[in-house]
């Protein structure tokens, strides 16, 4: 066995190199430990149609949006998502991540016309579904990108900049060995804060208590949040009520809500970036 070129493991690099919360983030990256599922599956003709009217217009690929990119004209000199380019107007910018069929995300963009949304998913007729909701109540105020939002949040958003970052039942992952496919960990939380401007709210539900108990302690364990309900809060009656969190609610799985203010602590001058 040759020794010229010794394997760089990660633990080597732990003695090497400072290990910030950011290469252990890159580390998760190439470990390819993402929070989605492949779900397969192929849009309808409907959300296709959707697609092709409409997706240069209001959607944008994650893998176009980079200073080389194909969609570089909505970056900024940073490389940062300017929502005023693509918004064509300065607003709130709220963010939602994984709006799955985007019922909730249309409702809310339509309830909240001063304010702008940016819907991020991953799954393409999720996304169609969305766009015909859209183009169907003539929102003006919804955009969509298509990719992982942890990477996202990382690349794309400049720190402090969020006015409210939303994550709605985001996929529980039950089974113990795939809890570290969860969304909401520590070091995620740790970058959804460091998005937000002070003030602003990271807004979570879910209809797993087990999930809801998770995300109660890890926002807990954020420095840059701040729970003034001191535990879960009042379903807020803004956010619409879904088929699926009614049937939930019938099956004996009532949602938690959880409403975190992101505090005036600076965030760590490496959260994510
Ligand atoms: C269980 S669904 C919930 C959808 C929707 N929020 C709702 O309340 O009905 C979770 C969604 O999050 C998406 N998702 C999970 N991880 C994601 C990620 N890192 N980036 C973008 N979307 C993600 C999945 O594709 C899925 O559509």
């Amino acid at each position: 066995m040759g020794h010229e070129h010794p394997a760089v493991t990660p633990e080597t690099e732990r003695r090497t190199r400072p290990w910030s919360a950011v290469e252990e983030r890159a580390a998760h990256a190439r470990r390819g430990i993402v929070s989605f599922a492949d779900r397969g599956g192929r849009m309808t003709a409907g959300q296709q149609r959707a697609w092709d009217r409409s997706w240069g217009r209001l959607g944008a690929d994650l893998a176009d949006l980079a200073p080389d990119g194909r969609r570089a004209d909505l970056l900024d000199g940073d490389g940062r998502l300017n929502p005023a380019a693509w918004f064509g107007r300065t607003a709130d910018l709220r963010l939602e991540i994984g709006s799955g069929m985007g019922e909730t995300t249309a409702a809310l963009a339509e309830a909240e016309p001063g304010t702008d949304h940016v819907a991020i998913e991953v799954y393409p007729p999720g996304l169609g579904q969305l766009l015909m909701r859209t183009e169907a109540a003539g929102l003006e105020n919804l955009r969509l990108l298509r990719g992982d939002a942890v990477v996202v949040l990382r690349d794309r958003i400049a720190p402090d900049s969020l006015d409210g970052l939303r994550v709605y039942y985001p996929d529980p992952w039950t089974k113990r060995r795939h809890h570290k496919r969860r969304l909401v960990q520590p070091a995620t939380v740790a970058l959804m804060a460091s998005r937000l401007r002070p003030g602003a709210t990271l807004h979570l539900a879910t209809d797993v208590a087990e999930y809801a108990e998770w995300m109660l302690e890890v926002t807990d364990g954020e420095p840059l949040l701040e729970n003034p309900h001191g535990g879960f809060a009042p379903r807020p009656a803004w956010r619409p009520r879904t088929k699926f969190e009614t049937r939930a609610e019938a099956e004996g799985r009532p949602s938690s809500d959880l409403l975190l203010v992101r505090g005036t602590g600076r965030a760590p001058a490496d959260a994510g970036s």
